[in-house]
């Protein structure tokens, strides 16, 4: 069984000690960044955008995964490849015409991600499973950190992993939003490859260990 990874969202990093949060995601045992783009139109909070972004690009170390959660996507994603995002995911909800923006994605460089809102159905996946490298499973409304994780999602994540068994894909299933201790095992158990852990890493007292438990109970 190949390693689950574990992907720290820096939304909930101290952005006053942004390089010292970086560097610590540098020497644990996450795999990925997760970084979140919000423009304030898709939901409804804004985050941080390109400057912020390169800043992190310079001294991540490891795979870059971008969040897009934006209208109209299509228009950045030349320059999301510039920036050194490794993976780029667009929401579901956010793309008329899905299929053309992950040919886009892949065109340049980068893997194809897909998210889907807590309120959309895993089955409008049918027809692009196989072009979409990372599905994005939203387990809480996107737009915050800090979250209570929805119930729900073990549903879609089996159902997920049922779509993806069916269609021969070799699509990476990831879960973001109120991702702990608590439900880390059983959504590895029910089909997760990813988990993305935002305020559960850097509100503890020791984000390090934090990160090496979320990493020990993915991979028990
Ligand atoms: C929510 C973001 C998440 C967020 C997760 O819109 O997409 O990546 O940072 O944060 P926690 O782990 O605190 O729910
Ligand atoms: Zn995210």
């Amino acid at each position: 069984m190949s390693s689950k990874l574990i992907a720290p969202s820096i939304l909930a990093a101290d952005f006053a000690n942004l390089q010292r949060d970086i560097e610590m995601v540098n020497q644990s045992e996450a795999d990925w960044f997760h970084i979140d783009i919000m423009d304030g139109v898709f939901v409804p909070n804004i985050s941080f955008g390109m400057p912020v972004l390169k800043a992190i690009t310079n001294y991540a170390k490891k795979t870059i995964d971008v969040h897009l959660m934006i209208v109209d996507p299509d228009r950045y994603i030349k320059t999301f490849a510039e920036l050194g995002s490794n993976i780029l995911t667009v929401h579901y909800e956010a793309c008329t015409h899905l299929h053309r923006t992950l040919q886009a994605i892949k065109a340049e460089g980068m893997k194809a991600g897909v998210a889907l809102n807590p309120h959309t159905n895993i089955n409008v996946l049918e027809d692009t499973i196989n072009d979409i490298d990372l599905v994005c499973v939203m387990s809480v409304n996107p737009g915050f950190g800090g979250q209570s994780f929805i119930e729900n999602t073990y549903t879609k994540v089996k159902q997920l992993k049922e779509l993806i068994l069916k269609k021969g894909a070799s699509t990476l299933i990831e879960i973001d939003g109120g991702v702990t201790s608590v439900n880390a095992k059983k959504l590895i158990d029910t089909g997760a490859d990813v988990l993305v852990a935002g305020s559960f890493v850097f509100k503890s007292n020791n984000p390090l260990e934090t990160i090496k438990e979320l990493k020990m109970i993915a991979n028990s």
